[in-house]
């Protein structure tokens, strides 16, 4: 995506080839600053402090990370620490463990003079897969948004609501959620999005607020709460977010809130669709609300608030009583029959059940989410030109 005309994403490798440079989102929308990080350290603070958040991209700056501890030291128990420390950082998103389970896997049959040269074509390799899994996603996506269109006889703009951020900053480009937004604005659907503040950390306030300015998508930004208010006004067509983890049976892990806007959007005939790559898929729980690891994240998040002064300082300040205690869960899980599709990259899934909002046939196969990721899971099936059919025998 476009910053002031010129083209970026969340993170990279710079020239030297020997340092990642990251665009820091503690700074965003007062500041845009580009940071550099040189060890495996700074990888692990700058995913633990959100400098990059959301799930793809934070499986993205883990590989990176790996990368940077083979240059300075490419031994197998090195490898280890690594992936130890990067682990640790962040619970929820399975982005993490998909990524740094991938490059273990990969890096350990090289002797370790190869092995720095082997890391960084990996972790570009998962970058490169992020962009082109997100923009697949956008194409699936934007036909329902397309849909939506032709439901109100193009009379008038989409209103589509969002939580969090699940836009480019939370991949590596175009972004999940966002991504159809993108796509359908930019072949000339007429678009209005909601966008939740999404409280503590006010990712829908500081990071897709700013990014759908800077893209030129009509949106309001709007308080956590009024979700449900908007959709019993008719004011909203559909919902999409994104998600951190999806077990095999569809339940979605997301940022905290979205559960709540899943059920209002149950209770007003809103769809609500959840959008993801395939490397958010936890094939190895079926429960998420029993089984998911849920982040609880430092009180000071809630207890005190960032913005810029009229001066232009950006400050700090507490927005609570001093003694009142705080509890900061940063995550919440949305059952599968809350959930009317999952926009994968590689196909539309649709709930067999309690779906109340038919979707054209082309597009969408209907099936229980546990069968068709087992199918996704094998390579040897496309999905999208129907699970019908399986194309090499
Ligand atoms: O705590 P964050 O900002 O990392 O949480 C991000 C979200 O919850 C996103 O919605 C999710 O990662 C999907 S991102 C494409």
């Amino acid at each position: 995506m476009n910053v002031d005309g010129q083209p970026y994403r969340t993170i990279w490798l710079n020239d030297d080839r020997a340092s990642v440079g990251v665009i820091d989102q503690t700074r965003l929308p007062h500041r845009f600053e580009v940071v550099r990080w040189r060890t495996v350290e700074d990888a692990a603070a700058g995913i633990r402090k959100m400098v990059v958040r959301g799930a793809p991209l934070i499986g993205a700056a883990a590989a990176y990370g790996m990368a940077l501890a083979m240059q300075d030291d490419s031994g197998d128990e090195n490898l280890q620490v690594a992936y130890d420390t990067l682990f640790r950082t962040r619970p929820t998103a399975v982005n993490l463990r998909w990524a740094l389970d991938l490059m273990r896997q990969t890096l350990l049959p090289y002797d370790s003079a190869e092995r720095t040269g082997a890391a960084y074509a990996l972790a570009v390799q998962i970058a490169d897969d992020d962009v082109q899994n997100c923009s697949a996603i956008g194409d699936r996506g934007q036909a329902l948004i397309g849909q939506a269109w032709e439901q109100v006889s193009r009379s008038r703009p989409v209103n589509i609501l969002t939580h969090c951020n699940a836009g480019w900053l939370a991949t590596v480009d175009w972004g999940t959620a966002l991504a159809p937004i993108y796509k359908a604005f930019n072949a000339g659907i007429p678009i209005h999005v909601w966008v939740d503040e999404t409280r503590p950390r006010n990712q829908g306030a500081s990071l897709t607020a700013w990014e759908l300015g800077h893209h030129g998508v009509p949106h309001t930004v709007i308080v956590d709460n009024a979700g449900g208010h908007l959709m019993q006004h008719g004011l909203v067509d559909l919902c999409i977010v994104g998600s951190d983890r999806t077990t095999a049976s569809g339940d979605v892990a997301n940022k905290i809130g979205t559960y709540l806007k899943a059920l209002a959007a149950r209770d007003n005939g809103v769809p609500f669709y959840v959008a993801l790559p395939v490397s958010t898929i936890d094939w190895t729980i079926e429960n998420g609300v029993r089984d998911i690891p849920i982040e609880k994240r430092a009180p000071e998040e809630l207890t005190h608030i960032s913005g810029e002064a009229d001066n232009g300082d950006v400050r700090t300040v507490r927005l609570t009583p001093k003694d009142s205690p705080a509890a900061n869960y940063a995550f919440d899980v949305t059952p599968r029959h809350l959930v009317s599709a999952l926009i994968t990259e590689r196909g539309v899934i649709r709930q067999r059940q309690g779906d109340t909002h038919p979707l054209s046939d082309s597009e969408i196969e209907v099936c229980e989410p546990r069968v068709l990721f087992q199918l996704l899971n094998s390579s040897s099936w496309i999905i999208d030109s129907a699970i019908r059919h399986k194309p090499h025998a």
